[in-house]
């Protein structure tokens, strides 16, 4: 970027009238905005073209690439909001658990934390500082967009997190994760603890590089029924929420979380996440309107014809009815064989439909 570019764009305005910033604070928008969970990934010739030089840790440890692949994916779909490329899983690199991605497989924890023996290991993390590098992926982010877009910066919640820390990977049934929870509470709560400090710190570092707004992903929550939501994750991820500065929009996301809304609600979040499994309209209408809603589009629903995509965002939207405060999301990461037209045809859809 030239120097006067990047002058105009550190004074740009802040985006306060953008659509994606609107429906945050539930104002009335001229169309829905849509971006879309995994934008910057696999189902994209540029990604794959980037991801065939680099691994993936290295793609997000390089600002300069990190911020190139999010900037194409906004370049490429004409989404309303860029998600800075990361991972949920990086805060556990500096806690020193052999954090690793596995070619086409998922991540893979080398030495979960099963006991307070294992805890008692992990040295506190100071998230800010070790994870400086997307910070700086944040900052160039922000330059190369000027005010096309607001930046989402993200973190997964200390539940999703604790998942993966104790189970060692992904997970079906949860059960190591759920029996911490219910046989060592007081371990449980003092790993929690941890991941909800540094949670805090590293949201807030994304935020003083750049970021407009935060989403906390609890992709994994869903899995727990209302009374150990409460009791066992509630409290934390409130106290994440509350200890994120002041005025910045917070998109609360989980999958499979229909009995939750209520208390994801509760925990906090100007903008609740929806997956496909509720239907937007009745969702709403249980969390009231004082709360923004972001989804509900199943993702495989990418892979009908464009007709049938088409018909389905119509009826996503008129679940919304035209209330401030929707975003238009999948209901979770997009798939890695999509079809990029059907990706733009999508985002189009969902802008001409809703346009006021
Ligand atoms: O475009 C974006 O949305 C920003 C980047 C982003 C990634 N992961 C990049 C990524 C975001 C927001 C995430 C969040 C994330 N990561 C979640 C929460 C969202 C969700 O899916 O519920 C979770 C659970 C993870 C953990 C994770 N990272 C898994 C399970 C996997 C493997 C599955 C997969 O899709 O490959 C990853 C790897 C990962 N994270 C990739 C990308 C682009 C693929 C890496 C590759 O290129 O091989």
């Amino acid at each position: 970027m030239t120097p006067r570019a990047e002058a105009r764009a550190a004074s740009a305005p802040p985006l306060d009238g953008h659509p994606m910033m609107l429906a945050c604070r539930r104002k009335p928008a001229p169309y829905t905005p849509v971006w879309l969970m995994r934008q910057a990934g696999r189902y994209m010739p540029e990604y794959r073209r980037v991801r065939a030089q680099h691994d993936f840790l290295e793609m997000c440890r390089r600002p300069e690439i990190a911020a190139e692949v999010t900037v194409t994916a906004v370049e490429r779909l004409g989404v309303d909001a860029a998600i800075i490329f990361a991972d949920i899983l990086l805060p556990l690199i500096p806690m020193g658990v052999g954090l690793q991605y596995e070619k086409d497989g998922g991540p893979t924890i080398q030495r979960p934390v099963r006991s307070v023996a294992d805890l008692d290991r992990i040295a506190p993390i100071d998230a800010a500082g070790e994870l400086a590098f997307v910070g700086e992926a944040i900052r160039m982010t922000r330059r190369a967009l000027g005010d096309r877009a607001p930046l989402i910066g993200f973190a997964g919640a200390p539940f999703t997190l604790a998942s993966y820390l104790i189970e060692g990977g992904g997970s079906r049934q949860y059960q190591a994760t759920k029996t911490m929870m219910y046989t060592e509470p007081a371990t449980w709560d003092r790993l929690m603890g941890m991941l909800a400090l540094a949670t805090v710190d590293y949201l807030n570092m994304q935020i003083a590089a750049g970021a407009e707004m935060v989403q906390l992903f609890d992709s994994w929550v869903g899995t727990l029924g209302p009374d150990d939501y409460r009791h066992f994750v509630l409290p934390h991820t409130a106290a994440v929420i509350s200890a994120l500065r002041p005025g910045v929009p917070v998109i609360h996301f989980g999958t499979g979380t229909g009995n939750l809304l209520e208390l994801m609600r509760d925990a906090g979040g100007d903008v609740i996440g929806l997956d496909w499994r509720v239907d937007l309209g009745e969702a709403w209408a249980r969390l009231g309107y004082d709360v923004g809603v972001q989804g509900n589009l199943d993702p495989v629903a990418l892979f009908a014809d464009i007709p049938e995509i088409r018909r389905r965002v119509r009826a996503i939207l008129d679940r919304a009815a035209g209330r401030p405060g929707h975003i238009f999301n999948l209901g979770h990461g997009i798939l890695p064989e999509t079809p990029v037209d059907h990706v733009r045809a999508l985002v189009d859809a969902v802008h001409e439909m809703s346009r006021k």
